[in-house]
């Protein structure tokens, strides 16, 4: 394909996902991690289309910000009035208009789609295709619109199952959605669909009769079922879902992941890992977690916003919250949850400890069951440990607080004040010994209760 082709990508998400049943429009639900629009978006990105429009209903202020926020130079149109697929890309009319070689549409209810697709579909219009339309074969056909090949082979038009005939609805090569039109044509099409039809919509499947009318050339590219999911419902979310798990889990492991069971180990599309990774049964990754080399993350971990540093060894059962930087070599254990903290090479937070807005130093120790008390019910306060400091089990580090470098908390400490370098702070009630007093007390209990 010629590097110098235009491209506009029109991405409809106008829809109201009414059978999700959910206050959430239907494009920002996510799969893995990510929203379906935002899918489709970065699938754009990766195909090096920059000039993307995305077509929203009305009121739809939460879809519209979510496509600025991951592509600020989209133009975002609203469709007012739900009239149909070819009226959801004319209301981007201002846009079609700037003379674009490639005119791509994109349905932000299908996130699986792959930037190798949207390629081959510019390629088919690169080399004299004035039409390209997706198809796959599906091995149940119920609800799509069905492809209609000519004598000669080539695609003839679309038509929608509610207005096919019998025979139609027996064909099982599908309309997948997608669509690639070339540029010069685009507009001149889509104004002349109509909305005769049973549901009186104006179809952008319809541009494909149309444009064989014109003597153009209209093309069949062929997708995997599976890649052309759409989502309507929960249960297709969940399906997306799994496939999209299964795309990542392979990605991870090519680039050299170890999973022994990967279908366990759940992914987000931002994951990222150095060489030697080890990945342990059940263990759930949300966005925004990078993992370098050799680190090994053991099962039931659970992370999101974590930056884990090489050679790390987290959990198993350890949870990190967004907003966590470890060095590398550091060890946490199971029962341990960080958040909003930063900790230096090998510190140490093996067993039972809520670690949150705080800063450990380097070789750092923090025994069982250490707690930072950051919160007063209205804000968070900050706890600096220094390097080589040991925190005794069961202390609780009351913020905002700095233990020094190489200092010591005795153990069972409620720490209120600052402890010096390399000095030890307890906080805690002094021991007392009374020598001979449970066997008195035993004596007197067993005499008490031989009189009753
Ligand atoms: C559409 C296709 C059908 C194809 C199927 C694949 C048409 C006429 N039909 O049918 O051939 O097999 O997708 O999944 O194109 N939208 C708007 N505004 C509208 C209408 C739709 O923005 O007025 C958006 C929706 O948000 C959705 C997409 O367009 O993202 C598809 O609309 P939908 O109603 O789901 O089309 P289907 O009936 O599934
Ligand atoms: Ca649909």
């Amino acid at each position: 394909m010629s590097p110098s082709r235009s491209a506009l990508a029109v991405v409809l998400a106008a829809g109201e996902g009414t059978r999700m049943k959910s206050q959430t429009p239907k494009v920002l639900h996510e799969v893995a991690g990510r929203s379906m629009l935002g899918h489709v978006l970065a699938r754009l990105s990766e195909a090096g289309i920059a000039h993307v429009c995305v077509v929203v209903g009305p009121g739809q202020t939460e879809v519209r910000a979510q496509a600025l926020q991951q592509v600020p130079q989209a133009q975002i149109f609203v469709q007012n009035e739900r009239r149909g697929t070819a009226h959801a890309v004319l209301a981007a009319q201002d846009a079609l208009a700037g003379q674009y070689d490639d005119v791509i549409v994109l349905f932000a209810d299908t996130p699986l789609i792959t930037s190798s697709t949207i390629m081959s579909m510019r390629a088919a219009l690169a080399a004299g295709a004035g039409v390209v339309a997706l198809g796959f074969v599906a091995e149940k056909p119920f609800g799509y619109g069905r492809l209609l090949k000519d004598d000669t082979g080539q695609l003839a038009a679309i038509v929608e199952e509610k207005d096919a005939s019998q025979s139609q609805r027996e064909i099982n090569l599908c309309n997948a959605g997608l669509m690639a039109i070339d540029g010069r044509h685009a507009l001149s099409l889509l104004k002349r669909v109509n909305d005769r039809n049973v549901k009186k919509e104006f179809y952008l499947t319809d541009i494909v009769a149309l444009a064989r009318g014109d003597g153009l050339i209209a093309q069949i590219a062929i997708a995997d079922e599976l890649e052309v999911l759409g989502v309507n419902d929960w249960q297709q979310l969940a399906q997306a879902e799994a496939v999209a798990q299964s795309r990542l889990r392979q990605r991870a492991m090519a680039q050299g992941v170890t999973m022994i069971a990967p279908e366990t180990v759940f992914l987000a599309e931002d994951t990222t890992f150095g060489r030697d990774v080890r990945l342990e049964p059940y263990v759930v990754i949300g966005q925004g977690v990078s993992i370098a080399d050799e680190a090994t993350i053991y099962s039931y971990t659970h992370l999101e916003g974590v930056r884990i540093g090489a050679g790390a060894m987290i959990g198993p059962f350890a949870r990190l919250r967004p907003g966590v930087d470890l060095a590398e070599k550091v060890k946490v254990g199971n029962f341990v949850e960080i958040k909003n903290a930063t900790v230096a090479m090998g510190a140490k937070i093996n067993h039972l400890s809520y670690v949150g807005d705080a800063d450990i130093g380097a070789k750092a120790n923090i025994g069982a069951g250490v707690i930072t008390c950051n919160y007063d019910g209205f804000f968070k306060y900050r706890t600096q440990i220094g390097a080589q400091a040991f925190i005794g089990s069961n202390s609780s580090l009351v913020a905002p607080v700095e233990i020094g470098d190489g200092a010591y908390v005795g153990s069972g400490s409620v720490v209120t004040k600052n402890i010096a370098s390399d000095a030890l702070g307890v906080a805690r009630g002094q021991q007392r010994e009374i020598p001979g007093w449970a066997a008195k007390f035993r004596a007197a209990q067993a005499e008490k209760k031989a009189k009753k």
